[in-house]
């Protein structure tokens, strides 16, 4: 009795170490914290960028791989780029939980020197600071007519050819 009220003991222990090793990941890799994006803009975002069979779907600083899910049940091919180990392998468990195979990867890499010439759809939220940046970035590197789906922030110079609340589409 006394041994498995250890056990019992010590697996909370480790799950409570697991939890925190997460919650304290940004400080630990860099990158900025995990805040998803909501299931119901993660629809918007999929429906303003037309996303079907055939894109390749990328998303820069993939969280818990919602967005490549919901990109691959389109039909899409989606790519994550996350720097955060814990969401690596919490996004790579649930893809592999909805048999989606090797329609969607996530690379547990810097979204900055991973060459992006393959997207013809890009996904982006969560950098304020960086979207200038980002935008070099972007146009150097997607072929013309490449789509970029933005969540809350906007690129500066560029105009957006449409948008749904805070969800903005622009087209490179
Ligand atoms: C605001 S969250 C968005 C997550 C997901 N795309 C979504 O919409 O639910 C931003 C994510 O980007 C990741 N991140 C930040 N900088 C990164 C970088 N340079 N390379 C890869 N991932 C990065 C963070 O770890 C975080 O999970």
């Amino acid at each position: 009795m006394l041994i498995i009220l250890q056990l019992i003991l010590l697996v909370l222990a480790i799950l409570v170490l697991l939890w925190l090793i997460f919650l304290l990941s940004p400080a630990l890799f860099g990158g900025q914290p995990f805040v998803p994006t909501d299931y119901n803009v993660v629809k918007q975002m999929i429906k303003l960028a037309s996303i079907k069979a055939g894109d390749m779907v990328v998303d820069l600083g993939s969280g818990d791989g919602r967005i490549l899910l919901a990109a691959v049940q389109m039909g899409a091919q989606s790519i994550g780029y996350e720097i955060n180990p814990g969401l690596v392998w919490y996004s790579r468990f649930k893809l592999w939980q909805s048999h989606v195979g090797s329609r969607a990867k996530v690379y547990n890499k810097n979204f900055w020197p991973a060459d992006l010439s393959r997207a013809s759809v890009v996904t982006v939220y969560g950098f304020s600071t960086l979207m200038p940046r980002l935008a070099q970035k972007l146009r150097r590197e997607l072929k013309p007519g490449s789509r970029v789906v933005s969540f809350h922030y906007q690129f500066g110079d560029w105009s957006a050819q449409t948008r749904i609340g805070q969800v903005y589409l622009y087209k490179v």
